[in-house]
C-alpha cells in the first residue's frame, strides 16, 4: 500500500465533497440491514460503546536513537510451518501484494500513469483492453518460484490481497473480473504443500471500503451503509469460504474480510479512521456476519480482523474468548509524523508489546522506509528489529511487499525498491537465510 500518494491523489481529485458526503452519512446513522442479517441469525450491531482504548504508534515514545545502528543483538527464533492456531504461531511472512489487487503506485508498469487505478483504468479502455494487461500480470508477477525463493528465507506465511471481483462479479463495477482464482490457487496450494500458513484477503469491497484506489476505486466509499453493497459483499464471502474449503489445507488458511476499512477519508490512519458509533457498528456488522458465515463452513478457518489504524485494543472487547480471530494492526513510518530512520528500531523494540491484546496480534504490513534520512546500511537493522520484535511480542507479521516495481528515490539513500520489495532485500542480504536474525536492536 502507499496510501499517502494515494490520498494525495484523491484530493487532486476534488473528492473532498465524496468524504463529506459519505460522513454525513455516518452522522444520519440507520441502515436496512435487517433482512439480510436474519437470514444467519445475527442482527445489527448497536453495541459500538464497548470499544477499548486506540492504539498508535507513538513515534517519539521511546530513546533517542543514539548509536542505533551499532547494536546488533542476534535471536534465534525457528520460524515453524506449523500453524496451529494464531495463539501460539509466530509467523514471518511476507505479501503478495499488487498482484491481483494491482496498485498503480506500487506496479506502475501494469496500469498506465494517467490512469489512478484498476476501475478508472479499465472503464476508460474498455475490458477487452484492461483483461489481457492484467492477465499478463497475474501470471508473471508472483509465481511458484517466488514462493520457493522465500522458503528460503524462512518465509512460513503468505498474505494475499484480493479483489471482490476475483470472487462475484457485481453489476456495473468496472473492476475486472478474469483468471485471478486460478492463479490464487495454484499459489495457495503449493504454499500449502510446503507447509506455509496462507492468509486470503479483500482489499476491496464493493462500492469502495476506504474511498482509496486500494478499496475498489479512488473517491469509492459506497460499501458503507448501502444494503446492496453489504448484500453483494455477503455473496463475495461465500465464494471465499467455498474457495478455501476446495484447497489442499482449508486449515491451514485464514481469511480477512475487509482490509484499512474507513469510513472518512480525512481521517484515514488516524485512530478516527473509522466513525463512532455508526462507522463501529456497521464494521462490527458486518465482521459479525462474516463470523457466523465461517462458523458454518468451517470453525478452523480464523478470521483476522483488520484493526483500520485504531489498535487491536480497540475492537478486543466485541469478541470473546474462544472465538477464533486474530486482528491485523498496519506498522508504517515512511508517512507519519518526522520519523527519522535512526528512531524506527527503538520504536519498534517498546511498542510491539504495547500492541497486544487478549487476543492474537499480526502485523500484517510494514516496510523498512522511514520518513526521514533512509540509509542501505541501516535496513538490516530496522528489518530484523521488526521482524523479532512483532514474533517475540505478538503473533508475527508479513513484510509488504513481495516485490515492487518503483524506483522513486526515498529520503536518504536509495529508492522505494530497496525499502518495499522483499526480492530486493534478499538480494541486497538484509534478509538472511533461513529468516536468522543477527542483527535486532531488541
Ligand atoms: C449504494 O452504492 C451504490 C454504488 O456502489 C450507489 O450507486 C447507490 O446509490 C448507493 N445507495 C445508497 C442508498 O446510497
Ligand atoms: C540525517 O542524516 C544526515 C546525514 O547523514 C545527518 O547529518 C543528520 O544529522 C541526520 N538528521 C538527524 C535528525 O539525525
Ligand atoms: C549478519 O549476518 C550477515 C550474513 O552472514 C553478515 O554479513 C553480517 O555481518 C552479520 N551482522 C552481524 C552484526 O553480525
Amino acid at each position: 500500500m502507499r496510501y499517502g500518494i494515494a490520498i494525495t491523489a484523491l484530493l487532486a481529485l476534488g473528492s473532498s465533497a465524496d468524504a463529506a458526503a459519505i460522513s454525513d452519512r455516518a452522522s444520519s446513522g440507520g441502515w436496512g440491514l435487517a433482512s439480510i442479517l436474519s437470514a444467519f441469525g445475527i442482527s445489527v450491531s448497536n453495541d459500538a460503546g464497548k470499544h477499548g482504548p486506540t492504539f498508535s504508534i507513538n513515534y517519539n515514545a521511546h530513546g533517542n536513537g543514539v548509536g542505533a545502528w551499532q547494536k546488533a543483538v542476534s535471536h534465534s527464533i525457528p520460524w515453524r510451518n506449523n500453524f496451529q492456531g494464531w495463539s501460539t504461531y509466530k509467523a514471518n511472512g511476507v505479501n503478495l501484494g499488487s498482484w491481483l489487487e494491482v496498485e498503480q503506485g506500487n506496479t506502475p508498469n501494469v496500469i498506465p500513469s494517467q490512469y489512478p487505478d484498476e476501475w478508472t483504468f479499465c472503464s476508460a479502455v474498455g475490458k477487452g483492453a484492461c483483461g489481457p494487461v492484467l492477465e499478463n500480470h497475474y501470471r508473471t508477477w508472483f509465481t511458484t518460484s517466488d514462493i520457493d525463493n522465500f522458503a528460503r528465507y524462512g518465509i512460513n506465511t503468505i498474505r494475499i490481497p484480493t479483489t471482490y471481483a476475483a470472487w462475484y462479479a457485481v453489476p456495473g463495477s468496472q473492476l475486472y473480473t478474469g483468471n485471478q482464482l486460478a492463479y490464487l490457487r495454484t499459489i495457495t496450494n503449493y504454499a500449502l504443500s510446503k507447509g506455509m500458513h496462507v492468509i486470503i484477503g479483500l482489499h476491496s469491497l464493493p462500492g469502495g471500503a476506504n474511498s482509496l484506489d486500494i478499496g475498489e476505486a479512488l473517491g469509492h466509499g459506497n460499501w458503507w451503509y448501502n444494503q446492496t453493497n453489504f448484500d453483494f459483499s455477503m455473496k463475495v464471502v461465500d465464494q471465499v469460504l467455498g474457495f478455501i474449503q476446495t484447497t489442499i489445507n482449508p486449515n491451514q488458511i485464514t481469511f480477512e474480510p475487509a482490509n484499512e476499512p474507513c469510513d472518512d477519508i480525512r481521517n484515514f490512519a488516524t485512530p478516527n479512521t473509522i466513525s463512532y458509533p455508526n462507522g463501529v457498528n456497521y464494521y462490527n456488522t458486518y465482521l459479525r456476519a462474516v463470523y457466523a458465515k465461517i462458523q458454518k463452513v468451517n470453525r478452523n478457518i480464523p478470521m483476522m480482523i483488520s484493526d483500520a489504524f485504531m489498535g487491536a485494543s480497540y475492537w478486543a472487547p466485541f469478541w470473546q474468548q474462544g472465538q477464533n480471530i486474530v486482528f491485523d494492526s498496519h506498522f508504517y513510518f515512511f508517512a507519519a509524523s518526522g520519523v527519522y530512520s535512526q528512531f524506527v528500531s527503538d520504536i519498534t523494540c517498546g511498542q510491539a508489546s504495547a500492541a497486544a491484546t487478549s487476543f492474537p496480534v499480526f502485523v500484517g504490513e510494514f516496510s523498512i522506509e522511514s520518513k526521514y534520512n533512509n540509509t542501505l546500511a541501516a535496513r538490516r537493522q530496522i528489518y530484523q528489529s521488526q521482524q523479532y520484535a512483532y514474533a517475540q511480542y505478538l503473533s508475527g507479521s508479513a513484510f509488504w511487499d513481495g516485490k515492487l516495481d518503483v524506483t522513486d528515490r526515498v529520503d536518504g539513500e536509495g529508492t522505494k525498491n530497496d525499502y518495499w520489495s522483499f526480492a530486493n532485500l534478499i538480494k541486497d542480504g538484509v534478509v538472511l537465510p533461513g529468516g536468522a536474525i543477527n542483527s535486532s536492536f531488541c
